[in-house]
């Protein structure tokens, strides 16, 4: 079989609709792909005995190995090559890594995940590599902790196998069947942007100052998650909307949440959103509101537009969406 010269492959973004913070601890939550936005790499052949390269297209941004990152967007990318190298699954030369992405840094889609999944894959997928999505996972996994201390595990997870998930730390994944009813969200971004790492931190915290409070909301959360995936599977939107409600609300009394996500999910109710909640870490970063139509979505869309988001995206959720930008060899 003769080996491509690139090979091109995605990585959907993803929404928690129950159970950040709470899955740090134990505690089950439920994840999305998203379609849109998503991130796209493109792993190519070069010389061989030339260093490898990473072009990050979107800030115009190149490394070659050997070199400092000249950047912090880069400095990921560097671990990443790194890493894959050290395994031995990949040459440590003679190969170039370019990366697009449309998810927002920082903003609770998984763009870290989203972009070493894509990599990875345009990687393994030009060297012929054979990876499962629970390798895939597991790779994706270990560059989130070299970069991010302990993550919890569900970013990877249902960004590498693109499946809406039930996921609980340190049990296998459940993957949800498709939905009776794919869902329609908004979700806008407040233009505030955090470091999971560092919120997930501060409700560690938190938790030191008040571990009854602390753990009673992420039991409570974990709860909403296991009953939120029956009512996804069911299709039962007005339940989950309640129930997105509900988890927002243990989300403000942790803390997590922020002026203008309070703000964006009252916007959200007030355009007739089923249900409106913060998604990833919080403190910022973006928010999803569950309309009852796609045509519902984009009138909440541009409400929350008029309300001062600074992005929004109309989302489709059924089962094969985070399927849809996987590979394609040139
Ligand atoms: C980040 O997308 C979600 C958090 O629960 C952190 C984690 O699960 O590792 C805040």
């Amino acid at each position: 079989m003769t080996r491509p010269q690139s090979f091109s492959a995605g990585a959907p973004s993803k929404l928690i609709l129950f159970g950040e913070h709470a899955v740090v601890y134990g505690h089950a939550a439920v994840a999305v792909p998203l379609a849109e936005p998503c991130a796209l790499a493109t792993a190519g052949l070069t010389q061989a005995g030339v260093p490898v390269t990473v072009a990050l297209e979107d800030f115009k941004l190149t490394w070659s190995r050997g070199e400092e990152p000249a950047a912090s967007e880069l400095r990921p990318f560097a671990r990443l090559v790194e890493s894959l190298v050290k395994t031995g699954r990949v040459p440590d030369n003679g190969w170039a890594l370019a990366v697009r992405s449309a998810v927002p840094i920082g903003c609770g889609l998984g763009s870290g995940a989203a972009v070493a999944a894509a990599s990875l894959r345009a990687v393994y997928g030009l060297f012929g590599v054979s990876r499962s999505d629970a390798d895939l996972s597991a790779d994706v996994y270990e560059v989130e902790r070299l970069l991010h201390g302990s993550p919890s595990g569900v970013d990877n997870t249902v960004i590498a196998h693109g499946r809406p998930v039930l996921f609980k730390k340190g049990s296998p994944p459940k993957f949800l069947p498709a939905p009776a009813r794919a869902l329609r969200l908004a979700v806008a971004d407040t233009g505030w942007r955090h470091k999971t790492a560092e919120v997930v931190s501060d409700v560690a915290q938190r938790r030191r100052e008040a571990p009854g409070l602390c753990d009673g909301i992420f039991e409570e959360i974990g709860s909403l998650a296991a009953e939120g995936a029956r009512a996804f599977e069911s299709g039962d939107h007005r339940r989950l909307g309640v129930l997105m409600d509900e988890n927002q609300g243990l989300l403000v009394r942790l803390g997590v949440s922020s002026g203008s996500l309070d703000h964006l999910v009252g916007a959200a109710r007030a355009a007739g959103a089923l249900g409106a909640k913060l998604c990833g870490a919080g403190k910022g970063g973006c928010m999803a509101a569950l309309a009852e139509s796609g045509e519902h979505a984009l009138r909440v869309a541009r409400a929350l537009e008029e309300e001062g988001a600074k992005r929004v995206f109309v989302a489709r959720v059924g089962v094969a969406e985070g399927m849809a930008c996987r590979e394609r060899k040139d």
